[in-house]
């Protein structure tokens, strides 16, 4: 008898993870500019196989930066048309030294596969493909209408791609996008993703003399670019948490107790959250408590800071230049470019005499909420509380996609997150990891959601 989809993708596991397995071995990070021919090489990987699963108009597609692919299926005539969306580029690797195994020499190590992109996100974007695989290759049609749409920039702020999703409307058209760049709640409790925190990102490069100088001759009568930089940035965020920067809360509308009530039905187990990250007690803004911190409030992080003599050893140096990489998350309401021009005018009042700073906007994209009224956000509901044996928390995530803001105000559609990931599996760390219950529950839960959203 001919397998069920359902059956067929229990039939067809090990070939599938070999293939993920596969897929996990490209180094397709899209941050530094030498791995550019890897992420084209993902691409390359992601169109062959949808090519393989019998997804038409397949196409990698040019953006000025790192490809997307295309591929649709349209012979649905009375269905709607789903987007699905995620990303096959990964964050570096760096510090590379703490992963216990290679980065891209995928591991399966009992309950999870370890890699650079496990859950974030090739893991996560494999789980429609092999869905829609086994749907085609078991009724030979698929229940509604798909188009795929993968990119490989997502990690970098998707910069080329406002330009492309407003020259491809149309061929982008669509009633709503499935995100598989989302995640769970706990391998047993699922969540809806019911919004995203946006960001903004700039770099500062400080300069004082103008090479670097003996710190006994010249320590004392010169400014340190090194203090300089710790200065301004401590000027940015009080110890306690809060931003310091003039107008960076100004547009943020505060939830009313009862929305908070509402999110806070979650539960929340600090002392397993501290133990999982390895840290004695947690900290931030006064009058919130920790998953409001990480969800609906804005926040300011140092990202990298460097300068000076870090090699072994002591070098007596008072340094010509100090760095920084610093990104905020914003929430609803908030405008990334009058956040940028907040921070900028406060780092021209603050910066201490005797250096010259110089301030390098990075990209921006506001947050995004879900309207709880989607007709599809009931189906995905439903889906979840089927495969999980209950039902979904409703979860605002503090992590950002850029492009789910764009395709609500460019295609004006909504993203629906349907993916698989846990928040603890060290996304964008060493040692990242997909969880394989969250693998295999994913794969299960895609098929489920694409015959209701038909049915
Ligand atoms: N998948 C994440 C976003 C995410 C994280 C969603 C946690 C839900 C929960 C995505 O790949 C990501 O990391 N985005 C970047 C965007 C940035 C570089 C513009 C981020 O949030 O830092
Ligand atoms: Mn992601
Ligand atoms: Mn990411």
């Amino acid at each position: 008898m001919a397998d069920t989809p359902q059956a067929y993708l229990a039939h067809h596991r090990q070939r599938h993870l070999d293939e993920l397995v596969e897929f996990l071995r490209i180094p397709s990070m899209s941050a530094p500019a030498e791995s550019a021919g890897e992420v084209a090489r993902a691409a390359e990987w992601v169109a062959n196989k949808l090519q393989h699963i019998g997804a038409e108009h397949v196409a990698i597609m040019p953006t000025g930066g790192h490809p997307v692919v295309y591929a649709d299926w349209l012979h649905a005539p009375d269905k709607p048309t789903y987007l699905i969306y995620g990303h096959f580029d990964v964050q570096p690797v760096d510090p590379v030294d703490l992963w216990h195994t290679p980065p891209f020499e995928p591991q399966i190590l009992d309950d999870r596969i370890v890699a650079r992109g496990a859950t974030d996100d090739k893991g996560n974007m494999f789980l429609p493909i092999m869905a829609v695989e086994a749907l085609l290759a078991t009724t030979g049609r698929l229940p509604v209408n798909v188009k795929f749409f993968f990119e490989g920039q997502e990690e970098i702020g998707s910069p080329q791609l406002p330009a492309f999703v407003a020259a491809h409307r149309e061929l982008l058209a669509c009633d709503a996008v499935l995100n598989a760049d989302s995640g769970q709640y706990s391998e047993t409790e699922p969540a809806i993703l019911v919004g995203l925190r946006g960001i903004c990102s700039f770099e500062l490069d400080v300069v004082g003399p103008d090479h670097d100088l003996h710190s006994g001759s010249f320590g004392g009568a010169v400014q340190n670019p090194l203090h300089a930089i710790v200065m301004l940035l401590d000027s940015m965020r009080a110890h306690d948490g809060r931003i310091l920067v003039e107008g960076f809360y100004d547009d943020v509308v505060e939830l009313t107790p009862a929305e908070r009530q509402a999110l806070a039905r979650v539960p929340f187990d600090e002392d397993k959250y501290t133990a999982e990250l390895g840290v004695d007690e947690l900290f931030g803004e006064p009058g919130y408590a920790p998953w409001e911190r990480t969800s609906i409030r804005p926040t300011l992080e140092i990202n990298g800071l460097w300068g000076g003599f870090i090699g072994d050893g002591e070098k007596t140096v008072l340094p010509s230049e100090a760095h920084c990489k610093v990104s905020c998350r914003l929430v609803p309401n908030q405008d990334p470019d009058k956040v940028l021009a907040a921070i900028r005018a406060h780092i021209a009042t603050h910066t201490p005499p005797g250096v010259r700073v110089t301030f390098r906007e990075g990209h921006g994209t506001p947050a995004y909420v879900v309207p709880s009224d989607l007709p599809e956000l009931a189906v995905a509901r439903a889906v979840l509380t089927e495969v999980y044996g209950r039902e979904p928390y409703d979860i605002r995530m503090g992590g950002s996609i850029p492009v789910t803001t764009l395709f609500s105000q460019v295609l004006g559609v909504h993203s629906i997150g349907f993916g698989f990931g846990l928040e603890n599996e060290r996304g964008h760390s060493p040692n990242e990891f997909f969880h394989l219950s969250g693998y295999n529950q994913g794969q299960r839960a895609w098929v489920l959601l694409l015959e209701r959203l038909g049915a």
